[in-house]
């Protein structure tokens, strides 16, 4: 005879809550499908909720434990920082924030089911973004093992279903769930999309910004902010020294105030949608903008512009999830290799809406007067112009000799090229 079965453990769930209404009802769907423990864990990137609000509206609604990492200066230095050196903006405008920060979250989330030994890691995100894909795919990089679930995904409920059923159950959803918006929000960048803005010819609302003045509440007179770079990163701000979170922080506030870093684009999600985003993202605009300008003053030409298209590819490596792919670490270390000599002083000019740079000087400066000048002290030569042209132009020359062969006697006109080349070389 044998012993009666143990009884089988509850199942435990760590779920990445937001604290809104698709992770709340989810904690209640998840607990009732499947009879599991649900633990909810929020990474704060900077979004500006109150997160210990969320974490007692977790416990309420049935969650066993609640967690807020901080996870902000990691945010910054691990993932912001690349993203800096690599200029990456998706489709030439956005800088990512969302796309930054899924990655960040996965990770948090592997490490702490790792410690509860979680049997399933659930998220909150439906099947139409982006953002399914990259927690899904972060997730299988980090534990190739670990079942995830995607309860929005799966329920197959209307908004307002979602927010019947939490009346139905009881389940206190933020006030904010009313609100026409979906609002994801970082250090790095604050994106809004629904309501009026699915129109892609209505103009965004006042309404919608937080963190940029229109042109009628900023100042009417321009600010001048100086950044400094050190290897490729922003290290001080108007000459104080401070750390890139703080740096990002302050410079939000202050671009923000002139009303820089609004981005309205329509943006081709990985999976086929095309959506119109809007986002307010002052710091990561005027810090792209440093960054970009440092480097053509101190990068050999050649580099600049093989990086630049290097630059897209990573942009679509980080929206498309594959932050943890070899490629994208292959990638860092290119970037990082060339970012040694990035170092230096940007001044940009800060005025309703518009940041633009306006002076540059760096200890590596590839820039000289000696050779740009049009005045005295000019130390171009400028006969070598003339030789560098023949040869430059020489293909085309006999490009366009041989078609003109092609279309006359047939022989190309050797004397044409001879007599062109005596005349330089003599
Ligand atoms: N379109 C951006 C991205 O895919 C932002 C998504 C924002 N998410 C949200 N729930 N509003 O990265």
């Amino acid at each position: 005879m044998h012993s009666p079965s143990k009884k089988k453990e509850q199942k435990k769930i760590l779920l990445a809550y937001s604290g809104g209404l698709d992770t709340s009802v989810a904690i209640h769907w998840l607990k009732e499908k499947y009879g599991c423990e649900v633990v909810a864990v929020t990474v704060d990137v900077g979004q500006s909720d109150d997160l210990k609000e969320a974490m007692r509206r977790a416990k309420a609604i049935g969650a066993s434990r609640a967690w807020v990492i901080d996870a902000k200066k990691e945010f910054a230095e691990e993932y912001i920082a690349p993203a800096i050196k690599a200029n990456a903006l998706y489709e030439g405008n956005y800088p990512l924030g969302t796309a930054l920060a899924r990655p960040l979250m996965a990770e948090k989330l592997v490490e702490m089911a790792e410690r509860l030994g979680a049997d399933a890691i659930a998220h909150g995100c439906t099947g139409k973004g982006n953002d399914q894909v990259r927690f899904e795919v972060s997730i299988m990089a980090l534990a190739p093992e670990m079942e995830i679930l995607a309860p929005a995904r799966d329920w197959n409920m209307s908004r307002d279903e979602e927010i019947g059923y939490a009346k139905e159950h009881g389940i206190p959803i933020p006030v904010t769930c009313d609100a026409p918006y979906s609002i994801d929000e970082s250090i790095w960048s604050r994106a809004i999309e629904c309501g009026v803005l699915e129109d892609a010819w209505a103009e965004p609302p006042e309404s919608i910004f937080e963190w940029t003045k229109g042109a009628d509440r900023s100042p009417d007179s321009a600010e001048y902010v100086e950044i400094g770079f050190e290897s490729g990163l922003p290290v001080s701000l108007n000459g104080t020294t401070m750390d890139l979170l703080d740096l990002i922080a302050s410079l939000n506030d202050i671009a923000g105030n002139h009303g820089v870093g609004r981005i309205d684009h329509i943006e081709n999600r990985l999976v086929g949608i095309k959506s119109r985003e809007v986002y307010e993202a002052p710091a990561a605009v005027v810090l792209m903008k440093a960054h970009q300008d440092l480097e053509s003053m101190v990068m050999p030409k050649d580099m600049t512009h093989y990086k630049r298209t290097m630059e897209q590819q990573y942009a679509d490596l980080v929206y498309n999830g594959l932050w943890f792919s070899p490629l994208c670490k292959a990638m860092d270390a290119f970037m990082d290799s060339t970012q040694q000599s990035v170092t230096g002083t940007i001044k940009v000019k800060l005025f309703k809406g518009s940041a633009v740079v306006v002076g540059r000087e760096s200890p590596h400066s590839m820039y000289s007067t000696a050779l740009a000048t049009y005045e005295k002290g000019d130390e171009f030569d400028h006969s070598a112009a003339k030789g560098f042209i023949y040869v430059w132009g020489l293909p085309l020359k006999v490009a366009s000799l041989a078609s003109a062969a092609k279309n006359g006697n047939g022989v190309m006109n050797e004397i044409a090229v001879r007599e062109e080349s005596s005349g330089v070389c003599k």
